[in-house]
This record gives C-alpha cells, structure tokens and sequence, in this order.
C-alpha cells in the first residue's frame, strides 16, 4: 500500500532526501527534468546513506568511496559497489509523492 512520504515541495534540485517508510530507507530525488526518483538509501558497499551523497544528473554517488548509482535502475555504474540498490515506483498526487516500499520496480 502506497504511503505519503513527503511533499514535492519538500524536495531541492539535485539534492537527495532521506526518507524512512515502514522502516525501508528511501532516497528521493528531483532531477533537472523534474522527474522524482525514489531508490534504496543504503549503498550496498557499506552501512552509508546514499542521501548524504551527491546528485550528478541521473545518478547518485555515495560519498564514501564513491560509487555512483543510476537513479534509473538501481545499479552501480561505478565500483567498489556491485551490487544494486531497489527502485521504488514513485506517484504523485497532489503535490504529494507516495511509494509502497514493497513494491520495487522491474528494471
Ligand atoms: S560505502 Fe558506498 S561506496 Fe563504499
């Protein structure tokens, strides 16, 4: 079941906040085409919020060591990271964004 996780006005360009909902941690991002993008927050190379990283057009880098993923499809375009973060499917009601955290999308 979707569930409100923050309002579009929350978001800043190119700036990734973290959200938790049911206990999943979600990055949300709003890119330069003004599309949001919600994936896993927790870089697969280490215990890292990946929302304390940083935006480089679609994707997000961990700041720790530096793998950026797609905010497409989850994956680490760069190592050390290898494994992918999920990618939540993203709706937008009202000024509202609203994912279902068990629900990832099939990339
Ligand atoms: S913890 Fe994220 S790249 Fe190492």
């Amino acid at each position: 079941m979707s569930t409100r996780v923050a309002a579009l006005a929350d978001l800043t360009l190119n700036q990734a906040l973290r959200v938790v909902v049911d206990g999943t941690p979600i990055a949300l991002v709003l890119d330069a085409q003004g599309e949001v993008h919600a994936i896993g927050d927790t870089c697969t190379h280490g215990d890292i919020s990946l929302a304390e990283g940083f935006v480089e057009g679609e994707t997000l880098e961990c700041w720790a060591h530096g793998s950026a993923f797609s905010l497409k499809t989850g994956k680490p375009l760069t190592l050390p990271a290898y494994e992918p973060v999920p990618v939540y499917a993203v709706e937008l009601r009202d000024g509202d964004i609203f994912i279902d955290p068990t629900v990832t999308k099939e990339i």
